[in-house]
This record gives C-alpha cells, sequence and structure tokens, in this order.
C-alpha cells in the first residue's frame, strides 16, 4: 500500500510528509477523522467491485479503516525500509499477541528473549500453550549461538532489544541470520528505538513490531501498536489482523498521527537529556550500573555503538547499598519523575523493577536495586536537581 512513486528522504521529512495523501488530505493539511462503520457505495456494481478490489486505501467497511488510520500506517511503513506494509492495533500488547500469532501453529515452538516484556511473556506462557505452543526462554546476549536452541518444531523467536527493564542490546543481525538458516521466522520488539534509531528490517527482522502508545504518539494519551513486516509476510500479517477484529479508532489514529510528525525532533531531545542524566548518575556514589545502551555497563554496549543511530529516553540505573524500601523512599520524593507505567511520553517517569521476578533462562545477579526512568522533554538540569533531592531520601 506503499505509494511507491514517493522518493526517499530523510527520517525527519518521511515523518512529516509520510502517508499525507492529497486524496486523503484535500485541502488540509492533516488528513481528517473519519469516524465510520459503513461505507456507502454509488450501486451495486461498485459494491461487489469492492470485494474484488479490497486493498487497504479504499473504502470498504470500517473495520478496515479509513483515511485517517490509512495514512497513518502508510507513514509508518514508508518510514521503515524494505517494509511492505503497517497494520495498526489497539495496544502494543495486541500487536505482539497478533503477530505471534499470524506465525505459530499448534505444536510449534517459538524462543523468547528472557529479558521480554512481561505481559509477552505471560501471553506465550498461557495463550500460545492452550493453543500448544511451546514457549522456551533464552539469554538475550546469545548471539549466533542461537542456532543451539532450534529443534524441528522451533518456527518463530522474538527478539526485544534493548530490553525495556535491562535494556539488554541483542545481537540482531547475528541472531536473523541464523533463524533465516533455520527456517525461523523473527519478530522483534523495536518500542525502545523505533525505526528512526534502529530500521528492523534493514537488519534482518522479519516482523517489527512497535507499541506506538510510547514513542509514536508521545503524549501519554493513546494506546496503539503497530506491526510492520516486507512482502513474505504481509498478507498473513494483514489476514490476521482482519480476521481478529482489530482496528484503531479515528481518533487515536489521528492523535498518533500528530506524534508522528514531531518523532525527530522528541527522539533527539529525550536522547539528549537520558545521556545527561546517565552521565550524572554514574557519578554518584549512591549509583552502581548504569543499565543505558550507549554506556559501557550496558550489556551489549558494543552491539549499540555498531546498529544502532541514536537512543531513547528509556533507561534503569540500581541503587547500591539499600532495600526495596530505600529505593521506595527515593522514589517517593522525587516531585517532577511521575511513578506509572509505560514510557515515550513527555513527562519523566520513575518505576522500581524487579528482574529476577521474571527471568528463567538466566539469573539476573546485577548488586544492587534497579530504577526504571523515563526520561521525559522537562529541563534536565530540573530532573537532576530532582533526583539529587531524591538521594536526600535515600538510605536516611
Ligand atoms: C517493550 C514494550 N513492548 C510492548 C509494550 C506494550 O505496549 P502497550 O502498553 O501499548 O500494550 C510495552 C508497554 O509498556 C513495552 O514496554
Amino acid at each position: 500500500m506503499v505509494d511507491s512513486k514517493r522518493p526517499s528522504k530523510h527520517p525527519a521529512t518521511q515523518a512529516v510528509t509520510g502517508g499525507r495523501r492529497k486524496i486523503w488530505t484535500k485541502a488540509v493539511v492533516n488528513p481528517p477523522v473519519w469516524r465510520a462503520s459503513t461505507h456507502l457505495y454509488n450501486n451495486v456494481a461498485d459494491l461487489r467491485e469492492g470485494l474484488n478490489s479490497n486493498e487497504d486505501g479504499n473504502f470498504f467497511y470500517g473495520r478496515r479503516g479509513s483515511p485517517t488510520q490509512w495514512s497513518l500506517a502508510e507513514a509508518l511503513t514508508e518510514m521503515e525500509p524494505g517494509a511492505a506494509g503497517t497494520m495498526l492495533y489497539p495496544s502494543g500488547v495486541a500487536a505482539i499477541a497478533c503477530a505471534m500469532l499470524a506465525v505459530l501453529n499448534p505444536g510449534d515452538e517459538v524462543l523468547l528473549t528472557d529479558s521480554s516484556y512481561d505481559p509477552s511473556r505471560s501471553y506465550a506462557d498461557a495463550f500460545l500453550k492452550r493453543m500448544g505452543v511451546t514457549a522456551r526462554y533464552y539469554d538475550p546476549l546469545i548471539g549466533a549461538d542461537i542456532s543451539n536452541q532450534f529443534t524441528d518444531k522451533t518456527k518463530a523467536i522474538l527478539l526485544e532489544s534493548p530490553g525495556s527493564l535491562t535494556f539488554e542490546v541483542q545481537d540482531v543481525p547475528a541472531i536473523c541470520s541464523a533463524a533465516k538458516t533455520a527456517g525461523v521466522t523473527t519478530l522483534l520488539d523495536n518500542t525502545w528505538a523505533t525505526s528512526r534509531f534502529f530500521p528492523a528490517l534493514h537488519y534482518g527482522v522479519d516482523i517489527s513490531i512497535i507499541a506506538a502508545t510510547k514513542y509514536i504518539v508521545g503524549h501519554s494519551d493513546v494506546m496503539m501498536g503497530a506491526v510492520t513486516t516486507h512482502k513474505k509476510y504481509w498478507t498473513k500479517i494483514r489476514r490476521t489482523a482482519q480476521q481478529l477484529g482489530q482496528i484503531v479508532s479515528p481518533d487515536d489514529a489521528y492523535l498518533a498521527a500528530r506524534g508522528l510528525r514531531t518523532l525527530e525532533v522528541r527522539l533527539k531531545q529525550h536522547e539528549a537529556s537520558a545521556l545527561q542524566i546517565a552521565h550524572w548518575l554514574k557519578d554518584r556514589p549512591e549509583v552502581g550500573a548504569v543499565l543505558h545502551p550507549a554506556l559501557p555497563d550496558c550489556p551489549g554496549h558494543e552491539i549499540w555503538k555498531r546498529d544502532y543511530s541514536g537512543s531513547s529516553g528509556l533507561f534503569s540505573f540500581a541503587l547500591k547499598d539499600g532495600d526495596d524500601r530505600s529505593r521506595a523512599d527515593f522514589i517517593d520524593a522525587l516531585e517532577l519523575f511521575g511513578i506509572g507505567y509505560s514510557w515515550g511520553g513527555f513527562e519523566s517517569l520513575a518505576l522500581p523493577v524487579d528482574p529476577e521476578k521474571h527471568r528463567t533462562a538466566t539469573k539476573w545477579s546485577m548488586d544492587g536495586n534497579l530504577v526504571r526512568l523515563n526520561i521525559g522533554l522537562e529541563h534536565p538540569d530540573d530532573l537532576i536537581a530532582d533526583l539529587a533531592k531524591g538521594f536526600e531520601h535515600y538510605n536516611k
């Protein structure tokens, strides 16, 4: 559904121009909110013709979307070199679930990185298990040795790079190359980097998944997921999403597209502020490891340097010599950092995280209690002052 006549441009330009076809925008800048269930045909012949040309981008029925959703999907496709299309879902978890469902059958086995987002694990351990699919976990830093994990039953592998609590950067090209040789489909949760900092398909991934709730929307007011894939998987991904009735509201698509237009400047600021704060934390006596992919403490840092063109605003750090209570005292003392799930919005967040509770293939043995920070768009000096105040309450 991408307009192949469009020249390729810088990602910043692509984010601004993507999906804004004249037939969808008419005389205005943003494709308007088209609220519709029924799409009306001129006559019965047109109705029947609609069945023959039922591509996204043509009016058909509300569950297939309208120009508001098509435009956003097309913009996301254009931002991922090599992509054939993007499907939208009502949450990031729905995108992960539907993408896995599209490529797995009863009797299959799926491998998941041990650093996977916890709801991805729950989905695999409960829902996929009920479907007769076995889930097995692997060390996120396994690299090319993943080939030793493949059995005749292995049909898909889920990567998440970096892990969204512990930030191990995976050797995506090595894993994808081994998977390709073994005929295993690769799916990557690319929410942290987005296609802006890591064009997943270019690095060998088959199916790139983004929780658009985070950086695409960027304003903490919409839930959405997106799956972008190349030609080989596009029909499967699209059909499965449609069979499962996946649709996002035009209002949400409008807001997500609005977020997308400023992705470049937001990501750059998230990146600069997060790096400043991560370096400041590194020098604090209360802090052990700083798990930020752009810092050497982070497992997989060398891979990040090799493959990623930037870093976003989410990272973790370890508090030394304290316990769960003193970590809570530190977080509770923060004023600019809210306490809550999610990330990628304009507001900063702090979260206590305990990776040891989720691991099965590897043991989490890093010293200290982890705090995950979402660095928002407040001035980094104010955020640093807030964190300094938090440390005044740590172990007191
Ligand atoms: C890495 C990662 N993937 C997927 C999701 C799921 O996205 P959503 O909250 O939109 O379901 C999240 C949410 O926090 C996440 O952190």
